[in-house]
């Protein structure tokens, strides 16, 4: 694995890559990486002759009051998760690297930031976009994965390749959750033990309305959020941010829910604050 740190050294490393027949695959992380970074490298690994993992923590998507400087940075277990996982160029770009002096133009998200974690964050996605955008022109890769923890996330990435005319693939991969049902994220590493069973609520709330549509077939939204709702309310230490459900192209909210409907939270737990969801997805294998 060789890991780089200029776009120019990338931009040469993958080019040396390229052939007939090949196939670039592309990670983007802010590192701390855990399985579930791991089962997007996995996920490309089955399509790509080179797999390509960013880790850059990028602070145009942090707001003024949030964790950009706490944010976890672990880089030398990262660098050896990546060399165990097949990685074969990792780009490590400074912040100067990416965004130097004057640089200006971002790239805007339309409406599709004006509910849910874009309310929540204010320009938030501009930076995420602006991050994957730019990411996706230095690597060039045909195929890139993102995970369906960041539901908006991956929305308004493909709503973007689609808009933007990127030539790259979109290979979305399910949420990888620690057996006991808690989402796989670099923030759980914040929460106490306590907080953390606490946190067990969000993953129980969406699997509450997806049991109660699939076996009882309630399908009025508002009568689904109530339940997930009621569940969280047993955990005093979750305070709730937003629970909502929507279509998933959009984001919209749905008033009947059908197969590939979203349910979303998000709620902070002490300091911490976490999202999650779940697809409500008619197949029996997953619960
Ligand atoms: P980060 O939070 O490091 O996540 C990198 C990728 O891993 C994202 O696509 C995210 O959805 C995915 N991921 C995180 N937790 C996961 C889980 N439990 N299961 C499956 N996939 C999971 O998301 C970002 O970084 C940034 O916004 C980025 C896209 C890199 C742009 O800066």
């Amino acid at each position: 694995m060789d890991t780089l740190t200029r776009i120019g050294h990338l931009r040469a490393a993958v080019h040396a890559q390229r052939a007939p027949g090949a196939v670039i695959g592309f990670v983007p992380t802010m590192g701390a990486l855990h399985a579930g970074h791991l089962a997007l490298v996995d996920a490309v690994r089955g399509r790509a002759t080179c797999i390509v993992m960013s880790i850059f923590v990028n602070p145009l998507q942090f707001g003024p009051a949030e964790d950009f400087a706490a944010y976890p940075r672990t880089i030398e277990t990262d660098t050896a998760a990546a060399r165990d996982h097949g990685v074969d160029l990792l780009f490590m770009p400074t912040v100067d690297e990416m965004y130097p002096a004057g640089c200006a133009v971002a790239v805007t998200p339309g409406g599709l930031d004006a509910r849910w974690e874009g309310a929540a964050r204010p320009g938030h996605f501009v930076g995420v976009l602006t991050a994957v955008a730019k990411l996706l022109h230095i690597v060039q890769p045909d195929v890139a994965a993102f995970g369906q923890k960041d539901a908006q996330q991956v929305a308004l990435v493909r709503a973007m390749v689609r808009d933007l005319d990127i030539p790259v693939e979109v290979l979305v991969v399910p949420t990888v959750r620690d057996p006991d049902g808690l989402a796989l994220s670099s923030r759980n590493a914040y929460l106490s033990p306590a907080e953390r069973q606490q946190a067990l609520a969000l993953p129980r709330a969406l699997a509450a309305m997806e049991h109660a549509w699939r076996t009882q077939r309630v399908t009025a939204a508002t009568e689904l959020e109530a339940m997930g709702r009621a569940v969280l309310r047993e955990s005093p230490a979750v305070a709730l941010d937003y629970l909502g459900i929507a279509e998933p192209e959009r984001l919209e909210p749905v008033r009947s829910v059908a197969a590939g409907s979203l349910a979303m939270i998000a709620a902070r737990v002490g300091r911490t604050r976490l999202i999650d969801n779940v697809i409500f997805s008619g197949d029996p294998a997953i619960r």
